[in-house]
């Protein structure tokens, strides 16, 4: 196949929108997990208003369900055809997902994604390409696979005030801290377990160093208060270094260890997001999801607690997401963004109180430890506040030192924020 530059004239223009009775035609890109479940479950909803029409995929020597004639190798194809309604991309390379996607965009087309990665990284030109170009780009599947929490934060809650979104929403981790929990596994068989049921990557660092879930939490920030970030600006800690220790210790005070990626509107009127372990006591939702499942809970102002709890991954519960994309599509559903442009900054100068487990003592002084409130030797912990600052500044460090870090959930403003603002507390997140 010849290659075919964006602007290519003979590049596909959308096509018009179909009647209601015509079925979406589909073009998969990828057929791995995720596209193997949404070609199924297509399959087993004919009556879905969508239907798979071409599908392509990478590796030609691979063997397939489908006949060879069903794939063709080469995606731009896809993206070419102008008998195609909407492109599901669901490729697990994030640098070619983001080729294809915005190719497809600066053409007017309609695309789903499920690349959380991809959309985190380009989230504010991908706003862009639809704003100039008219396009439609849908990625429920993305943020906890089949609980519908984009779509709830950008439509439903698209004007109300939020004071916070916090949730567990990654499940490879959460399954590994659940069988620890239960167990008293170590860290080490119990992923073996995760990844001999499929709940997490032979190369577990995107899931175990919480890199999945801070894309997730960039996803969730422009949504719920319309501020972009990149990735880099969000704290991620992970459970790659926690050890039964950390969970007992979590035990003494009837909580359990969670990934929590919170987002949180400070007192001051500051947004600030992080992905860290944190220690969830049995009155949070978080508690009680377990094994593989995600949960999520919407502070809001005037419609108060909500709590979203379902599957967070799979092929057929991502699959689900990617058809209630499909279905909002046919409507002409386009994310509102209602919040962007909202006068609201970003802080990272705020100070959290947490559970740091190491045998290098420097860290205490390279992070900044004050108020120090426990300290037990012999396992080589201690309780006390450091700045968030400290904690992005020295992540990598931590993470190859093999310390563990939790929040307790105390926060309290960092020191411009005090010396701006000396009536504020500290608070509880
Ligand atoms: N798995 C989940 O539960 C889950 C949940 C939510 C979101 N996601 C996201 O969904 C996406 C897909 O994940 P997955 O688990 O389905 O991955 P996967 O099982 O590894 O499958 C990836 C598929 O992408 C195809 N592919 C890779 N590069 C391609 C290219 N250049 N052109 C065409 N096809 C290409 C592969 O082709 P070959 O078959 O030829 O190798 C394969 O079919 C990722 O962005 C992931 O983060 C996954």
């Amino acid at each position: 196949m010849s290659s075919l530059s964006p602007n290519s004239s003979r590049f596909a223009q959308p096509s018009p929108a179909p009647s209601p009775a015509a079925p979406l035609r589909v073009g998969l890109i990828g057929f791995g997990c995720v596209g193997q479940g949404v070609y199924d479950i297509l399959r087993r909803q004919p009556n879905a208003g969508a239907e798979v029409r071409r599908i392509a995929v990478k590796n030609p020597d691979k063997v397939r369900s489908l006949p060879a004639e069903s794939f063709t190798y080469h995606a731009d194809e896809l993206l070419a055809d102008p008998d195609l309604d909407v492109l599901v991309e669901v490729i697990d390379d994030a640098a070619e997902a983001f080729r294809l996607v915005s190719t497809a965009l600066r053409h007017g087309r309609r695309v789903v994604t499920a690349n959380k990665a991809m959309v985190a990284e380009h989230l504010a030109e991908l706003v862009a390409l639809q704003q100039t170009h008219g396009g439609t780009l849908l990625y429920e599947a993305a943020v906890c696979g089949s609980i519908p929490v984009i779509r709830t934060l950008d439509a439903y809650f698209g004007q109300e005030p939020l004071r916070s979104v916090s949730g567990i929403v990654n499940g490879s981790s959460n399954y590994v801290l659940t069988r620890m929990g239960l167990d008293g596994a170590d860290y080490a068989p119990a992923l073996a377990e995760a990844q001999a049921k499929g709940f997490a990557e032979t190369d577990p660092t995107l899931d175990m160093a919480a890199f999945d879930p801070r894309a997730k939490a960039v996803i969730l920030a422009a949504h719920a208060y319309g501020v972009l970030l990149s990735p880099a600006q969000v704290l991620n800690l992970g459970i790659e270094n926690i050890s039964a220790t950390d969970i007992a210790y979590a035990g003494l005070a009837d909580q359990k260890v969670k990934v929590v990626a919170g987002l949180y509107l400070l007192p001051d009127g500051q947004l600030t997001v992080l992905v860290t372990p944190q220690f969830v006591s049995s009155d949070s939702p978080l508690y009680a999801v377990d094994e593989e499942f995600n949960g999520v809970v919407i502070e809001a102002e005037f419609a108060g607690s909500q709590f979203l709890r379902g599957r967070g991954a799979g092929g057929h519960p991502t699959g689900s997401a990617v058809l209630a994309d499909l279905a909002a599509l046919r409507g002409d559903f386009r994310y509102a963004y209602a919040k962007l442009g909202a006068p609201l900054s970003y802080t990272t100068d705020l100070e959290l109180k947490i559970y740091l487990r190491t045998d290098h003592e420097v860290l205490l002084d390279q992070l900044g430890f004050t108020d120090i409130s426990e300290e037990a030797d012999e396992d080589g912990y201690v309780v006390g506040y450091v700045p968030l600052d400290a904690l992005l500044q020295h992540r990598d460090a931590l993470r190859k030192a093999g310390a563990f870090v939790a929040r307790t959930g105390n926060v309290r403003p960092g020191t411009v924020h005090s010396e701006e603002n000396p009536a504020l507390e500290e608070v509880s997140c």
